[in-house]
C-alpha cells in the first residue's frame, strides 16, 4: 500500500493535493534538508536515525516547511557518510530498518509533508556486491564493465590511466590486484576510493537505477535528490585534464568543459527517469545536484522532459554585495524561465560552510573547505546578522527554497573541531591540508539543558557539540521574539500566506548598495551599505531580519519585507 501525503490544507497553503489536480507543489516549495546522522538520535548511540526523524516531524510542521529531503540512510560502510551506498533498497542498521523508512514516509504524509530521498547514481560503495564481483572478475568481463576499469599507463601499467584527481584530493584512480594476486587494472573514483564510479554506458547500470527509482516510488516517496547529477557520463576518451584539482567541480566558466563533468550524454538518462516518474500518479520530482555553470547550462537539466529542479549553487556562492546578489538573481530567474522550470535558492547544505559563518568571511573571498581551530575565527555576530538578512532575502524570491537543518536556529559552523575527530575523507585525502565538511555536520541542538542538547537521550554525539550549542537550542528560541527560529517561522508563514514563491519579481530603483524589489504586493529591501536607508514611501515593515534604527530606517546587513501602509 503506497503512502500518500494528506490532502489537508495547511494555513493558507493552498490545496496541496498529490493527484495532480492541485498546484505543482514543488514550484514554490520550501524543502528542509535532514542530514539523518545529525538530526535526532532515538537510541542514544550518538548517531541520528529514522525513528529520531519521525519523533521530530511535528517540529518541522511547526516550522512551516513543505517537504523534507533526507541525505542517504542506506546500508553503507560510511566512507563518505553514506554517499557510498552498498544496497540501494534498504536502511543501514545505524539509521533503523526499512520499516522505519516506511513509517517515516507515512507519518510525514499524515502531516502534509512530502518526502524526498537521496539517489546516488554516480558511484556505489566499494562494498556493493557489484564491485566485489568486479574485483574477482577478469578484465573485460561484464562485471567489470559496470564500473570504469582501465589498464594503467607505462610499461608496467603502474601509472594511473589518466591525470584526473579526486574531488576529495589525491588521484581519481586506484589500482587493484588481479585474480592471480598480481597488480592489475585501475578503477575510477571521482570521490573516495570507497566510491567507485559506475559506467553509465552499461545497460545493466541503467536498468538497475530505473528499478531503484521504482522501488522507492512504490514505497511512496515524493522525489529524489540526484547526487552528482552532472558526473554520470564521462567523455569517451577519458582525456587528461590539466587544470587544478579544484576546478573539477565544474564551476569555473573560464575554462573548457572538464571531461568528467556536465557531458551532454547525462540528459538522456534524466529523460528516461522522468518518463518513469510520469507513470506514477501525483507529482514526484527529480532534483539535480549539479555543480554546473553558467546558469543556462544548468537550466538544461530542468527542461520540461528532464528534472524538475536543480540546486542553484551559483546563488549559494554569490558574494554578499548588492551587485553580485542582483546579478545572480536576475540570471537565475531568466535561465529557468527560459525552460519553464522554477528557480531554486539555497544558502547552506552538508557540503559547505554554514552560511552563518560563511557570510562573516571577507566579502568575495573564496569559500574555504572547512575551518580549523588554528585558522582565523570568523565574527559570529556579523555572520549571523548577514545570514538572517540573506535568508529573509532568499525566502522572498519566487521559486523553491532549500533549508539545511539547524540554519533555522542560526547555527554557525563548528570551526574549532579537534582534528582527530574529523571524518570527512577530504581531510585524509588532502594530507590534512583541507579540513573538509565536518564542521557543518555536527548534531543539532534541540534542548539547552538535556544531554547532547536534546539530540539524543545520552551525551553521545558522533561529532562533539560545542558548549555554545546551548544558546542556539530550539527551546531557547521558541516563542522568543527576535530569535532566529521565530524569524524563520514567521517568514515561512508569510511567504506561504502571501504566495511569494509563486510571485513575480520586479526590481525597484535603489541606491547602489541597496537591493530593492517587489514580489507581487511585498516590497523587499536589503541594505548592504554602511548608511541606514529608508523604506519606499508609503510602505511599512512586515518583518525584518534585525531591528530597524530609531527613525524606522533599514541598517546595514538587514532585510525588510514591507507592504503598502494600511490607512
Ligand atoms: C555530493 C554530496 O552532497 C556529498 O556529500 C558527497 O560527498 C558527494 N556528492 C559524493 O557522493
Amino acid at each position: 500500500m503506497v503512502n500518500t501525503p494528506s490532502t489537508r490544507t495547511r494555513d493558507g497553503a493552498g490545496t496541496r493535493t498529490r493527484d495532480g489536480a492541485g498546484t505543482d507543489w514543488w514550484r514554490e516549495a520550501v524543502i528542509y534538508q535532514i542530514y539523518p546522522r545529525s538530526f535526532a538520535d532515538s537510541d542514544g548511540d550518538g548517531i541520528g536515525d529514522l525513528p529520531g526523524v519521525v519523533a521530530r516531524l511535528d517540529d518541522l510542521v511547526a516550522l512551516g516547511v513543505d517537504a523534507i529531503w533526507l541525505s542517504p540512510f542506506y546500508p553503507s560502510p560510511q566512507a563518505d557518510a553514506g554517499y557510498d551506498v552498498a544496497d540501494y533498497r534498504d536502511v543501514d542498521p545505524i539509521f533503523g530498518r526499512l520499516a522505519d523508512a516506511d513509517r517515516l514516509i507515512a507519518e510525514a504524509h499524515d502531516r502534509g509533508l512530502r518526502v524526498i530521498v537521496d539517489l546516488v547514481p554516480n558511484h556505489t560503495s566499494s562494498a556493493h556486491p557489484w564491485f566485489v564481483e568486479a574485483l574477482g572478475a577478469e578484465p573485460g568481463s561484464s562485471a567489470r564493465d559496470r564500473y570504469v576499469f582501465r589498464d594503467g599507463r607505462g610499461p608496467d601499467g603502474d601509472q594511473p590511466p589518466n591525470s584526473w584527481r579526486s574531488v576529495f584530493g589525491g588521484p581519481a584512480w586506484t589500482r587493484v590486484d588481479g585474480p592471480d594476486g598480481t597488480p592489475g587494472q585501475w578503477y575510477l573514483h571521482l570521490f573516495d576510493a570507497g566510491q567507485p564510479d559506475l559506467n553509465w554506458d552499461s545497460a545493466q547500470v541503467r536498468d538497475e537505477f530505473v528499478a531503484i527509482l521504482r522501488f522507492w516510488l512504490d514505497r511512496g516517496v515524493d522525489g529524489f535528490r540526484v547526487d552528482v547529477a552532472h558526473g554520470l557520463v564521462k567523455q569517451a576518451d577519458l582525456a587528461d585534464w590539466h587544470y587544478p584539482e579544484e576546478t573539477t567541480s565544474g564551476d569555473h566558466v573560464d575554462q573548457p568543459r572538464p571531461p568528467m563533468w556536465d557531458q551532454d550524454g547525462v540528459h538522456e538518462i534524466y529523460r528516461q527517469w522522468r518518463s518513469v516518474l510520469d507513470e506514477y500518479p501525483g507529482q514526484q520530482i527529480l532534483v539535480a545536484e549539479a555543480w554546473v555553470q553558467p546558469a543556462e547550462r544548468l537550466a538544461a537539466y530542468v527542461r520540461p522532459d528532464e528534472m524538475h529542479q536543480a540546486f542553484n549553487f551559483e546563488y549559494l556562492e554569490a558574494a554578499w554585495t548588492s551587485e553580485a546578489q542582483r546579478t545572480v538573481i536576475e540570471r537565475s530567474l531568466a535561465a529557468t524561465e527560459a525552460v519553464g522550470a522554477p528557480t531554486t535558492w539555497v544558502l547552506s547544505n552538508h557540503d559547505v560552510l554554514r552560511h552563518a559563518t560563511r557570510l562573516a568571511l571577507p566579502i568575495g573571498a573564496a569559500r574555504p573547505r572547512g575551518i580549523g581551530a588554528n585558522d582565523p575565527q570568523p565574527d559570529t555576530a556579523l555572520g549571523l546578522r548577514r545570514a538572517r538578512a540573506a535568508t529573509l532575502l532568499m525566502l522572498a524570491l519566487p521559486g523553491s527554497a532549500y533549508l539545511y537543518q539547524g540554519e533555522e536556529l542560526g547555527l554557525p559552523e563548528h570551526t574549532t573541531l579537534p582534528d582527530e575527530v574529523r571524518q570527512d575523507p577530504t581531510w585524509r585525502r588532502t594530507d590534512h591540508t583541507e579540513r573538509g565538511r565536518d564542521g557543518c555536520r555536527v548534531p543539532i541542538p534541540w534542548e539547552a539543558d538535556s544531554p547532547s542538547y536534546g539530540f539524543g537521550p545520552t551525551d553521545a554525539s558522533w561529532l562533539p557539540q560545542p558548549p555554545v550549542w546551548a544558546e542556539y537550542a530550539l527551546d531557547r528560541q521558541r516563542d522568543v521574539p527576535g530569535s532566529t527560529y521565530e524569524l524563520y517561522r514567521t517568514a515561512l508563514r508569510l511567504r506561504r500566506k502571501l504566495g511569494l514563491g509563486a510571485g513575480r519579481l520586479r526590481w525597484l530603483e535603489s541606491p547602489e548598495d541597496v537591493l530593492a524589489f517587489c514580489v507581487d504586493e511585498v516590497t523587499v529591501v536589503t541594505n548592504f551599505g554602511a548608511e541606514p536607508v529608508s523604506l519606499p514611501p508609503g510602505t511599512e515593515p512586515l518583518i525584518a531580519s534585525g531591528p530597524l534604527n530609531g527613525s524606522g530606517r533599514v541598517p546595514t546587513d538587514v532585510t525588510v519585507w514591507a507592504r503598502q501602509r494600511v490607512r
